[in-house]
């Protein structure tokens, strides 16, 4: 199944060309994007272990393992482009704006149809953001490679989740599907908040600095003129027969 990255993503184009242009941004994405995919497969794991239903346990089985393989193939690959690179200071990743495959966030484990509706959407993002990123490197053949190899089993991903979901919840399928589609706007929404919360604490505490600490500096400027310049003569020596 052919996957073409989102009409929003490909407007925003000459950004995240930008975001990966940066070799080392690249190396810590990738890192990145090996903790989520590991993390993903933990949890579909542990559904594979709680659904009564043989057929949805053996797909998660599959789909766990596919995913603890993208988080090594993503691993290698970070440290092959590392190991190719001096070392550099902390770069700005852009997370908010390029992620890789989201995890489970809090979706509860156990129920088999809202579980395959989060997948479902969420594998579908996955794989049109993955179909961006592999357009974005042909600058980077191996990290390329990378991308197409995940983008298969990604699709795969996606279209089995879709086919269980109309399987297991039928008629209730399109219900399921805006339950978990508003479950991923609120949690978008609440990243989006914690991401310009922690902006604005960011410009306030600058501010702030600026602001507040030039006065006490300008007061112990003005202290230490006060002050004698060189040593202090030392004070008279007491008498000896007592001990103060
Ligand atoms: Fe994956
Ligand atoms: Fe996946």
């Amino acid at each position: 199944m052919e996957v073409h990255p989102s009409a929003l993503d490909r407007a925003l184009g000459p950004l995240h060309r930008w975001v990966w242009r940066d070799p080392h941004r690249r190396a810590r994405k990738l890192l990145r994007f090996a903790e989520t995919e590991a993390e993903g497969g933990r949890d579909i794991s542990r559904a594979a272990e709680l659904t009564p239903d043989p057929l949805l346990r053996r797909l998660y089985l599959r789909h766990a393992g596919d995913e603890l393989r993208h988080a090594a193939l993503f691993r290698t690959r970070a440290r092959a482009l590392l190991r190719s690179l001096p070392r550099a200071a902390r770069v700005f990743e852009a997370n908010w704006l390029a992620p890789g495959e989201r995890g489970l966030d809090e979706v509860r484990i156990g129920a088999d149809a809202p579980l395959l509706a989060f997948l479902h959407l969420s594998e579908k993002a996955a794989a049109r953001r993955f179909a961006l990123y592999r357009q974005m490197l042909a600058h980077d053949p191996g990290t390329r490679a990378v991308f197409d190899e995940v983008l298969h089993d990604e699709a795969f991903h996606m279209s089995y989740t879709g086919a269980q979901l109309a399987r297991v919840a039928s008629r209730r399928t399109g219900a399921r599907l805006w339950q978990a589609r508003l479950g991923r706007l609120w949690k978008g929404y609440l990243r989006a908040a914690a991401a310009l919360a922690s902006l604005l604490g960011a410009i306030f505490l600058t501010v702030q600095y600026f602001l507040l600490l030039p006065p006490f500096a300008i007061l112990a400027r003005r202290a230490q003129r006060k002050e004698p310049q060189g040593f202090s003569p030392c004070r008279p020596a007491g008498r000896l027969e007592s001990q103060y």
